[in-house]
């Protein structure tokens, strides 16, 4: 029998000791039911375990005694549906989640509070560690090997493979050795590689500029439009194709924002001259601002691209706008159909790059037959890695458009273009392009960077701002070179590992790289600990994330117990071995962070943070170097189901509020439309505007919710001169269901279920029934639902088909084309929503959320994957490689101590956060307006409240300011 661990207990304890928790009058009433729920929850041993086998796996669902020890009559009430469950439980929401304040109801480490948030964790690692288990299926021909191991070891512990070393054309072949074990030595390991190369010195090509994208979904559940298998043709019937359903009526119908006043939004090109008077309405998201949309576009121009210097291949197609379900029937649009839609059937677009479209190979294991690859793959056109590569470069030729400051070759080149009196303008802008840069003729104009692709007001911002985040750090180097020039920088050559290298020793060369290293994982740190918590904005994910970043186990003892017993419950599990890399990293304790940075005798390498030990990390050991990354079985690289949950376009408003920061920040001068600032018209109003002005307009500002009906207008009316069509515009949220396509993203419904999520039934499962029947927002759902079903139409089910190998039904039998609906009943497509309409339709989210919950489970596994894999995060996160300072910078979030938030932002001691002490430093100005800032990525007059609160409410410096007075 299983010994109950120390988070069951925990429970038990918890759940003895809720006095308060209950939303019942009479405490003993309370103290009755909850230990009940909480007994008969151990009693049935429901504390859910690592899945052994696909079909059994953890689907974010719980028993209702569970449901009502965590979370109360509520949660239990709640449980119907295919959504989650642990969102309901205590403390996970607002202020109104917490049990009422009676006995231990707020203690930190007992209590119903502790124990909804700590339930709340451990279902979220749960689902960490199964995503790990049974969600990794690279391209690059190593998943033969995961599947049936090699030698003698199991596929999930392998840790190099073939596939992943230099080809004998490669510049770098002979240096890594050649035709014999190859491993990254010497220059090639001491700073990030222009091509991501030789992050792994033992896997040279992982990550690196064109390696293939990976998938989360079995390969057979790809490309369902072919209709390659008896089960995607009985999921699916002959309704799909490129544009079946028509993208463009789906952006039409599903995606365009509403206005009240067309002529005040111009299809989102607002007035002439940025006047105040235009009006683009949109849905907004209270505790996000637009300084957010961009930085997640910003982070994705360093994860990936499909793009090739912005091209895709010259092959011109049709986009749509031709047909339309009329009662379950295709028909073509007439004239005045597409005259009352706004639709375009003259656009065109250049066709996916496809890497290789040949018929994949199979193998057999266990009497199961399975692919090599999906049926076609595509490249990652830039490096993987999150390695600032957007600012730094990812080849040769993007690396030339980074310029360098003539003066001092460590810095990037940043000029004095305006007159500005303020502290930030002094430090300078970005240089344009100029003739003879290696770019394309549509970016001349442009601040000059690696990635110039989309560019607007928001990529110019952050490629200025961290333009002068490397300078701040180059120039506090030098400080620190002039005071000591003889100190020991804690920088080491791997060439010649023994000898100290002094301040004075480095050269500018070297500093530029040390600087992009430091860049990159403070920006690195700004997603996980920053951007993220105000994206997911309830405290398990704000402890979640934090956790990620730095650890748990000392600051945040409940928490370990909860990841300690999940892990425990891995290390109990039959495959043992196969769990054991899981294992090496989770039980570790600091986080991901660092994992591996310091060796100590007689522990694992990946081990616990013993103070009392020596560190022995050594420079000459490539297991020191090395040891600190786990990729579990699977080659690290973006899956393509990752891009589809990032196309985040209903993020944009169609217009800027502009501000200015010493005339009256409360009051909102132009309204400037973001398409007024595509490409080199963002260098313009860079300049004549400044970085501070443009800082505070965004930082103030919502940004749109990621939900139906919420596409920005110029994104589907966008106008570029590059399309070979007669219109040469293009409706850009159309085309993020045909990318989606032309990749073979499985729809929603198996998407889902693939990720280890429920299945919906139908349209009307993405109700929130939380919300009152009689409401507008209830009424605006249903309406939504409705217009789902017009689009994607309904069919006779037949339910001698099976249609998913992913999930069975709850009686252990097959899942049927009739979804538990009565055989021959007319049922609706569910099965066809193109993923992106399935997750903007998810109006019920966990308290906080800016996405849905299946975006989120995409993150779980990747944003941690892409920490897990990368060295520089991990084991060589160390001064040989960062620099003392750089160490320092990272940790203390800027040079010197580390300095602390005033008061307790949701009841935590916090670090003056990361990203606000950039804008610190790049704009000295914004001090009076960041005062009052805990979180970047929060409206910055926003008064945040108490514990998680979503109100949009002034705080008393910004009661003047419209923002508030606006009535959407
Ligand atoms: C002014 C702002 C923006 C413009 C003009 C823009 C434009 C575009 C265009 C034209 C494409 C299609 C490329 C193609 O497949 O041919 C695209 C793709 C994409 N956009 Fe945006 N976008 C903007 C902002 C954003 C933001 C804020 C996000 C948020 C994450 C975002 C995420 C994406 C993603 C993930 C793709 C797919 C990239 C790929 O296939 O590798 N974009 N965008």
């Amino acid at each position: 029998m299983r010994r109950i661990g120390i988070w069951s207990w925990l429970v038990i304890v918890t759940g003895l000791s809720v006095l308060g928790a209950c939303d019942q009058k009479n405490p003993l009433d309370i103290f009755a039911d909850s230990t009940k729920d909480c007994a008969e929850m151990l009693l049935q041993r429901d504390i859910q375990k690592v899945a052994k086998t696909r079909e059994q796996r953890f689907l974010g669902k719980v028993p209702e005694a569970t449901a009502r020890c965590l979370g109360g009559k509520r949660a239990g009430s709640l449980r119907e549906g295919p959504w989650l469950d642990w969102p309901n439980y205590w403390a996970a929401g607002d202020a109104t989640s917490q049990a009422p304040a009676q006995l231990l109801a707020h203690a930190k480490v007992l209590g119903p509070n502790a124990q909804g948030i700590n339930g709340a964790i451990y279902e979220l690692e749960l689902q960490r560690i199964e995503l790990i288990k049974f969600n990794l299926f690279d391209n690059n021909k190593t998943y033969e090997a995961y599947v049936t191991g090699r030698d003698g070891e199991a596929g999930p512990v392998l840790k190099t493979w073939p596939e992943m070393r230099l080809p004998r054309s490669h510049p770098d072949f002979k240096a890594v050795g050649g035709d014999r074990t190859q491993v990254c030595r010497r220059e090639l390991i001491r700073f990030r590689t222009l091509t991501g190369i030789c992050n792994d010195i033992r896997n040279p090509l992982m990550g690196s500029t064109h390696q293939l994208f990976a998938r989360n979904v079995e390969f057979n559940t790809t490309f369902p439009d072919l209709g390659l298998n008896e089960t995607t043709r009985n999921r699916h019937g002959d309704r799909l194709g490129l544009l079946k359903p028509d993208p463009q009526i789906i952006s039409r119908k599903l995606f365009t924002r509403a206005q009240s006043q067309p002529d005040r939004c111009h299809e989102g090109y607002g007035l002439p001259g940025g006047a105040k008077e235009a009006e683009c309405e949109y849905q907004k998201a209270p505790f996000f601002n637009v300084l957010a949309a961009f930085w997640i576009q910003f982070m994705t121009h360093d994860w990936f691209a499909h793009l090739e210097e912005g091209h895709n291949r010259p092959e011109w197609m049709a986009v749509g706008c031709a047909t339309q379900l009329v009662k379950n029937v295709e028909q073509q649009l007439m004239g005045d159909d597409v005259k009352k839609l706004g639709c375009r059937p003259d656009d065109k677009i250049d066709a996916a790059i496809i890497a290789e479209g040949t018929e994949p190979g199979s193998f057999t294991q266990g009497g199961k037959s399975y692919l090599t690859r999906a049926p076609k793959t595509t490249a990652n056109h830039i490096t993987a890695w999150w390695d600032a590569s957007q600012l730094y470069g990812y080849d040769e030729r993007s690396g030339k458009r980074v310029k360098r400051d003539p003066k001092d070759q460590a810095k990037l080149l940043l000029m004095p273009v305006r007159e500005g009196t303020s502290g930030g303008d002094k430090l300078g802008y970005l240089p344009v392009f100029e003739p003879g840069d290696p770019i394309n003729p549509e970016w001349s104009g442009q601040e000059a960077t690696a990635f110039p692709d989309n560019w607007s007001i928001g990529l110019s911002f952050y490629h200025n701002v961290f333009a002068r985040e490397h300078n701040a750090f180059v120039e506090e180097f030098r400080n620190q070179a002039t005071r000591t020039p003889e100190g020991d920088s804690g920088l080491r050559n791997p060439a010649s590992p023994d000898a100290v290298i002094r301040y004075r020793d480095v050269t500018p060369n070297e500093l530029f790289e040390i600087a992009r290293l430091v860049v990159a994982a403070e920006i690195a740190k700004i997603h996980t600990i920053e951007w993220t918590p105000q994206l997911l904005y309830d405290e398990p994910l704000n402890r979640g994330m934090n956790a990620n970043w730095q650890g748990v186990f000392e600051k945040q003892e409940v928490v370990a117990d909860a990841l300690k017993e999940v892990v425990r419950r891995l290390d109990d599990s039959e495959d043992a071995k196969k769990a054991n890399s899981l294992y090496a990293a989770l039980a570790g304790g600091p986080g991901i962070f660092g994992l591996g940075n310091h060796v100590y005798e007689e522990v694992p390498l990946v081990g616990l943070i013993d103070p009392g030990k020596q560190d022995r990390w050594d420079l000459k050991n490539d297991d020191h170097i090395n040891g600190g990354v786990n990729h579990f079985g699977s080659p690290f690289n973006f899956p393509e189901e990752f891009i589809t949950v990032y196309r985040l376009h209903p993020l944009l408003p169609d217009l800027i509020e502009y501000r200015e920061w010493n005339q009256e920040p409360n009051v909102i001068r132009q309204k400037v439309p973001v398409v007024e600032t595509f490409r080199g018209k963002a260098t313009e109003s860079m300049r004549q505007k400044g970085l501070a002005n443009w800082a505070l307009s965004m930082g103030r500002q919502r940004l749109g919710l990621l939900t139906l009906q919420n596409h920005p207008q110029f994104l589907q009316n966008l106008k570029m001169n590059r399309l070979q069509s007669p219109t040469q515009q293009i409706d850009v949220a159309a085309l993020d269901l045909i990318r989606d396509r032309e990749r073979g993203v499985p729809r929603y419904n198996e998407f889902r279920r693939q990720y280890g999520l429920k299945q919906l039934t139908s349209f009307d499962d993405f109700v929130d029934t939380r919300v009152p029947k009689d409401s507008s927002a209830r009424r605006d759902q249903e309406q939504r639902v409705k217009t789902l079903r017009e689009v994607y139409g309904q069919h006779q089910c037949d339910e001698s088909k099976k249609i998913t190998e992913a999930q069975l039904n709850d009686d252990k039998s097959p899942i049927n084309d009739c979804l538990g609906h009565p055989n021959g009943s007319l049922i609706d497509n569910i099965e066809d929503v193109d993923t992106v309409v399935g997750w903007l339709a998810e109006f019920r989210r966990p308290h906080g959320f800016a996405i849905s919950e299946t975006q989120f489970v995409v993150f779980i596994l990747n944003a941690s994957r892409r920490l897990f894999s990368d060295r520089f995060f991990t084991s060589s996160f160390r001064p040989e490689f960062y620099s003392t300072l750089g160490v320092e910078w990272v940790m203390h979030n800027g040079p010197g101590q580390e300095m602390m938030e005033q008061g307790m932002p949701n009841g935590h001691k916090q670090q003056v956060s990361p990203m606000k002490r950039v804008l610190l430093r790049t704009m000295p100005e914004l001090a009076g307006e960041l005062q009052g800032v805990v979180n970047a990525f929060d409206p910055w007059a926003r008064d945040r409240g108490e514990y998680y609160s979503l109100d949009w409410k002034p705080r008393p410096e910004a009661k003047g300011d419209e923002a508030f007075t606006i009535k959407k």
